[in-house]
């Protein structure tokens, strides 16, 4: 059976951890510009709270634990054979700070799960279905370009998320579907404290809200603005002048942040 379409002027969204932070600023923003939200992760009162913020009708949560099979399972299979979606934003991810060897494998195959295997699915679902006009925001880092020891695999994955959502903007431009790779510097959430450092490590005068973060996405989706959005100033001034470095010389310069 042929999943239903959404019409021409349905807009509906798939937001990715959505229950905080960034995720949660991206779904009440693409509710105000008239997106049916569907909003993922695992804390269900969260989610309850945040559409009961939306208001509207049609918004609805799934929850569900995106670094396990059975949860990336639930939501491939919601893009696959709901109602089409116009807008995916992968935004769940998760950061750790530790020695390499130290840190558990477990606890670092999670987050390269999370943070790579699902965004990967996910997109392969969405393009599956989309039609011109559609597109992603992938939502990658600024330590995308750059080592990070003592953060290495974070690092890596958030690499792994710029270099696949540049390539993917070039070969979807072509179908009129448009793809972002969000590069956000230090944002006000949670996310530090779930990775395991200390929200004052970064002054505040350097990080952004995560309503300005989700703000800049929109935006440079809804001019075409791509491939890459690295938002805030400070953080595209901080990556030019990074390339003046050599890379040996970046890696003990980023070496020093996370002791
Ligand atoms: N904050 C920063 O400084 C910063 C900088 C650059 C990039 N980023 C990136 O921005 C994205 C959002 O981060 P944030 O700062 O908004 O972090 P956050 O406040 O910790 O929010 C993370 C969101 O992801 C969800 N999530 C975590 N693990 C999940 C799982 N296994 N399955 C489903 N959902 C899960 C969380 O919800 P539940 O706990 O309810 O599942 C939450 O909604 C991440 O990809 C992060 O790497 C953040």
């Amino acid at each position: 059976m042929t999943p239903p379409s959404s019409s021409s002027k349905t807009k509906r969204a798939l937001v990715t951890g959505a229950s905080e932070g960034i995720g949660r600023a991206f779904a009440l923003k693409l509710a105000k510009r008239g997106y049916t939200v569907t909003a993922v992760a695992r804390n269900a009162s969260r989610l309850d709270s945040l559409l009961a913020e939306l208001g509207g009708s049609g918004h609805r949560k799934i929850v569900a634990d995106l670094s396990t099979e059975t949860g990336l399972n639930s939501v491939v299979d919601d893009l696959t054979n709901s109602e089409r979606y116009t807008l995916l934003v992968n935004n769940a991810g998760f950061g750790l700070v530790g020695d390499f060897a130290e840190t558990p494998l477990a606890k670092t195959r999670e987050m390269i799960f999370l943070n790579v295997t699902a965004l990967v699915d996910l997109s392969h679902a969405f393009l599956g279905r989309a039609e011109r006009g559609d597109g992603i925001i992938q939502v990658a880092s600024v330590l995308g370009f750059l080592p990070m020891p003592r953060q290495a695999i974070y690092s890596a994955t958030k690499a792994f998320v710029a270099s696949f959502a540049e390539s993917l903007w070039f070969q979807c431009r072509k179908k009129g579907i448009m793809i972002v790779n969000l590069c956000p510097g230090s944002t006000a959430t949670n996310f530090p404290d779930r990775a395991g450092w200390s929200k004052n490590e970064i002054p505040a005068w350097a990080t952004e809200s995560a309503d300005t973060v989700a703000e800049n996405a929109l935006v440079a989706f809804e001019r075409k603005f791509g491939p890459t959005l690295v938002s805030g100033w400070m953080n595209r001034l901080s990556l030019l002048l990074v390339r003046l470095l050599t890379r040996k010389q970046l890696v003990k310069v980023m070496g020093t942040v996370r002791k």
